[in-house]
């Protein structure tokens, strides 16, 4: 595709690649240029550098100037890349060459194909051939008006008739399956028309030109429907049938007096859901063709609502899919582009659910679609019932692995502790049976800590816990055996970015080792994780941060204990409340005889660590 090479000359120069990355990702300052974590591939730690005029991915390799990255970031070919930023740059766009002219003019020609094989198939379903078409659409429920705004027609028998009634308009059976409307034999010859006996939608991409139909049967039979093949205008990965109308009804203007609110975008399975839900007042209803949501036609959602609600049904297979379509999100979002997930009643899709339960049905279950963040858990967690410790750690490697697929660092960490807190809440600190909620079981109010804390007068409580975390983090680059034993707790702190780096890497590390390695095994495997994750420099500083300053009978203390009740000192330190109050109840449920030796072993040992902060006079005797 020949553009004038000083037309793209002046669209680069205009055109500031960092401003167009800075939009998908967060680029940081690394000398005279940028670096940021790759948006084409999960990274935690950025090896995506940006230059003046191109950018370059160490990790997967990825590189290209700033109409490449449009490309490849949106799923856009070369000339709507270049269309799209000279826009942006307020740029006009040159007049086309012969070669582009002669593509255009083919495009033009399958499109006109289509239009014309469009209106034989519309003025069908009206006539004496279509009458059992028509009255299948109405006996779906749809209005006359509801057929014509959708284009909806017949195809006819399939006995040659299009080929005969289109030849008067010099359309060949050649292009005819150019167009993705013939069969062709091993020659390429075309050999007998792909839709009979079928009513025809025609599809449209989002700007409202057709690209292609689908079919169905009338009544039972296979397949059901039939879409079109790909073609030079169709790729069923871009299009979302309805996304035209769609985007008009999210986002066009709207008329003076139209004070009702914008429909939702919505994302359901079928045309017929498409169709039902247009007709019933929800404009915004789109859905693939008859495959998983691609990451293409999520950007293409992303263009029209920052959060288009995903309806799935409530079946198992529906679940699979809503898992699918997260798992092809995650690596996509940022803070400004989310999706949101409503369930349909099991056995319903939204066609049938109008019908049944009407309008009101239909809404209440959109205002109640709740946010990829909230969902996700759930999906990642399905089926999960009182897991052992291999569940658990599985289950906490699915998450953590969701996580770290989003490109933007703090919603990646965002995520991250959203789903760690929701694991620990189901599966961990559930109290033992029989324990009421009130009354004596029952948790203390929260006490101020002010004043109890062994404090330099110069620290504030910030910098005070973050050094703690700081030591917490040193115990464990020195002693990653102790990591299984704390990772829980560990994992419930809120801790500074450049330290959460340093804890993703052990707890990857500690993920993947095998078997029960011994101390200087996992210390060496931990060491070369973080110089693969060039951590390096910020270990050594975690290393050698400065002790807390210690009161004497505290530094005696440390001097007798393991390393292990060292760890548990300092978190305890942290949030002396949270300790004391999960150290009890775990002391209950021992009582209670859930503990093995291990988790013995573990509470034994905090204990001491909760005894020797009581008497340095960090609790009072009481707790
Ligand atoms: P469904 O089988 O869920 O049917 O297909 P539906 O949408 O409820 O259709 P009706 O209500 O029986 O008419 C959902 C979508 O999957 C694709 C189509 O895009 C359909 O709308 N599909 C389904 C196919 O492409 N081929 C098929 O044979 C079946
Ligand atoms: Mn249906």
């Amino acid at each position: 595709m020949a553009f004038d090479p000083a037309f793209l000359d002046e669209l680069r120069a205009r055109t500031p690649i960092t401003s167009v990355i800075g939009r998908r990702t967060k680029l940081v300052r690394s000398g005279r240029n940028w670096k940021a974590c790759c948006p084409f591939h999960g990274e935690k730690t950025p090896s995506f550098y940006v230059y003046d005029d191109h950018f370059h991915c160490f990790g997967c390799g990825v590189h290209g100037d700033v109409i490449s990255f449009v490309m490849q970031s949106e799923g856009r070919s070369f000339p709507e890349a270049v269309e799209e930023l000279a826009t942006a740059a307020g740029l006009e766009m040159p007049r086309m060459d012969r070669h582009q002219r002669d593509m255009q003019r083919e495009a033009r020609t399958l499109g006109d194909v289509l239009e014309a094989v469009q209106q034989v198939w519309r003025l069908r379903l009206h006539r004496n051939e279509g009458r059992e078409g028509l009255a299948y659409l109405r006996g779906r429920g749809l209005t006359d008006e509801t057929i014509a705004g959708f284009g909806l027609g017949w195809s006819g028998d399939g006995r040659g008739g299009l080929v005969q009634e289109l030849a008067a308009q010099d359309i060949t059976p050649q292009l005819l399956a150019q167009a993705g409307l013939m069969r062709v034999d091993e020659h390429g010859q075309p050999k007998g028309e792909l839709f009979f006996n079928r009513v025809t939608f025609p599809i449209h991409d989002r700007r409202g030109r057709l690209v292609s139909f689908g079919g169905r049967i009338l009544g039972d039979g296979q397949p059901k429907y039939l879409n079109g093949p790909e073609t030079a205008i169709f790729a069923k990965r871009r299009v979302l049938f309805g996304l035209d109308r769609a985007r008009t009804a999210v986002r066009g203007p709207r008329g003076g007096g139209d004070a009702s609110p914008r429909p939702e975008l919505l994302v359901v399975e079928g045309y017929m859901d498409v169709i039902a839900l247009h007709q019933a007042g929800f404009g915004g209803a789109v859905a693939p063709l008859g495959t998983a949501l691609t990451a293409e036609q999520m950007e293409a959602l992303w263009q029209v609502a920052p959060a288009p609600v995903l309806c799935f049904d409530g079946d198992a297979a529906g679940q699979r899919a809503a898992v699918k379509a997260a798992e092809t999100a995650l690596p996509l979002l940022n803070v400004e582009r989310t999706l949101r997930f409503c369930v349909l009643p099991e056995g319903e899709d939204p066609d049938s659910l109008l019908r049944q339960r009407g309008t009101a049905a239909m809404a209440a279950l959109i205002e109640g679609a709740r946010p990829l963040s909230e969902v996700l858990f759930g999906l990642l967690s399905e089926g999960v019932r009182d897991p052992g410790p291999e569940q658990r750690a599985a289950l906490r490697q699915r998450l953590e692995a969701a996580a770290a697929l989003i490109p933007e660092r703090a919603l990646a960490s965002e995520y991250r502790s959203t789903l760690l807190d929701r694991f620990f809440a189901t599966f961990h600190r559930r109290p033992p049976a029989g324990r009421k909620g009130k009354g004596k079981g029952a948790s203390p109010p929260p006490r101020a800590s002010a004043g109890v804390l062994p404090v330099a007068p110069d620290l504030d409580a910030q910098a005070v816990a973050q050094e703690r975390m700081r030591i917490l983090t040193a115990i464990l680059l020195r002693h990653p055996e102790v990591l299984e034993e704390v990772q829980d707790a560990y994992c419930r702190l809120d801790l500074p970015v450049e330290l959460s780096a340093l804890r993703a890497v052990m707890l990857d590390m500690l993920a993947e080792v095998d078997g029960d390695p011994d101390a200087p095994t996992l210390l060496a495997t931990l060491q070369a994780r973080i110089e693969e994750a060039e951590l390096s420099d910020m270990r050594e500083r975690v290393l050698s941060s400065h002790p807390l300053p210690l009161s004497a009978q505290e530094r005696d203390d440390l001097m007798t204990v393991d390393v292990r009740q060292e760890w548990w000192h300092f978190y305890g330190l942290l949030n002396l409340e949270r300790f004391a109050a999960d150290v009890r109840l775990d002391t209950e449920r021992m009582g209670a005889g859930a503990f093995d030796e291990r988790q013995w072993e573990n509470l034994r040992v905090r204990l001491l660590a909760l005894e020797s902060l009581r008497r340095g006079g960090n609790i009072p005797d009481t707790q």
